[in-house]
């Protein structure tokens, strides 16, 4: 390249075709070996879920990412999860993110304003005897993963929200969880709860639409938040399937609603999923509630069962990462900005998560 060339940018590699970005990554991967990890979540398309080394939920891909060698962990996910890999490596590791604007919906409706204020809120309503106990989803800021830490709470994936509430309710009376209404309310309801058991903090109502009544009979104070994607799983689907394919089997994630996750003979986290359809019998019925890009690779890995999408639901910002980003973040480590953060948040999320893996 002659010195008045600019370097490539993402537009020219968006250029190329799926083969030659294919190839060139391939090739970086043989050139770079274990100085090169690629971790992909299971809602990645296929041509990533191909290139990475491990392919996982969001609690495998956090336990890779403590234990990788190498010095570039690529991560093809969402922002929260590459933010959780940044803060689980080790300090001579660096992780890059093929798209930084690629967030989760889900974990953007909490901040940590809105947060502390329902944190000051409902300990006021509690009392010093009924002592709170905060527990963040996975899929969330990291700076609210840094206020659990702080506050003896923990990071909860879907794959051991119950094991983390149990946890919690060996050091505390309640927990404050967010920002996941489903999956909060589906564990709770897993533990046997019911009713006034648990509350919504809804932090667009006055006072998060509680009381103080309501706060001190709870158990568990679930964030109005959800996930788009796993919302567009209705009960009524389940029953029409049921209705036109008796026998089938039906499983969901649990950011499903309460009622579609009632309905489901199972559910569970991605990698939950992806064991239950291998552990079906050949020729057998299953509908997936979950991401569509997980289900249509399910499809294609277990040919002798059919397969079907509940619903077909896409997730918008996992979608965001391609072979033209992914390519173009490898070929432009070490010159790319890592995924970076506040030693002060990474110290207090750290605990949190650290809490979490603990757990296992
Ligand atoms: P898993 O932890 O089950 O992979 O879920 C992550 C996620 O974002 C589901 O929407
Ligand atoms: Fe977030 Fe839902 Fe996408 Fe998962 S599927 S990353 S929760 S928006």
């Amino acid at each position: 390249m002659g010195p008045f060339q600019s370097l490539p940018s993402l537009e020219d590699y968006e250029k190329l075709s799926d083969e030659k970005l294919v190839d060139r990554i391939l090739g970086h991967k043989q050139r770079m070996g274990a100085e090169l990890i690629i971790l992909g979540h299971h809602y990645q398309r296929a041509r990533v879920t191909q290139l990475s080394d491990f392919v996982g939920d969001s609690y495998g891909l956090s336990q890779k990412a403590a234990t990788a060698g190498g010095t570039n962990i690529v991560f093809c996910g969402v922002r929260f999860m590459a933010e959780s890999a940044a803060i689980l490596c080790k300090p001579n590791q660096k992780v890059y993110h093929p798209d930084p604007d690629a967030g989760c919906p889900m974990a953007d409706m909490a901040n940590m304003d809105q947060v502390t204020q329902a944190w000051r809120t409902i300990s006021q309503w509690s009392g010093p005897d009924q002592k709170i106990i905060p527990v963040t989803y996975m899929n969330s800021t990291a700076d609210l993963k840094a206020f659990c830490g702080h506050k003896e709470g923990i990071v909860c994936t879907s794959s051991n929200a119950h094991k983390t509430f149990e946890w919690a309710f060996e050091r505390g009376k309640k927990i404050f969880f967010f920002p996941d209404e489903h999956l909060g309310r589906n564990t709770g309801k897993k533990m046997g709860m019911d009713g006034d058991d648990i509350v919504v903090w809804d932090p667009h109502k006055d006072q998060g639409g509680l009381d103080e009544v309501k706060v001190a009979r709870a158990r568990v104070i679930v964030w109005a938040g959800h996930c788009p994607v796993h919302k567009e799983f209705k009960a009524r689907d389940i029953k029409h399937v049921r209705k036109y394919y008796p026998g089938c089997k039906v499983v969901v994630h649990p950011e499903c609603d309460q009622e579609t996750v009632g309905l489901a003979d199972a559910s569970g986290s991605t990698d939950f999923i992806v064991k239950y359809v291998a552990a079906q019998a050949p020729g057998s019925i299953i509908f997936v509630g979950t991401e569509v890009n997980l289900v249509t690779r399910l499809q294609k890995m277990h040919p002798d069962r059919k397969v079907f999408k509940l619903q077909r639901s896409l997730c918008l910002t996992m979608y965001q990462i391609n072979l033209a980003n992914l390519c173009f973040t490898i070929e432009h480590i070490p010159r790319l900005e890592p995924v970076v953060l506040s030693d002060e948040v990474k110290g207090g999320a750290r605990v949190a998560l650290d809490r979490m893996l603990a757990l296992h």
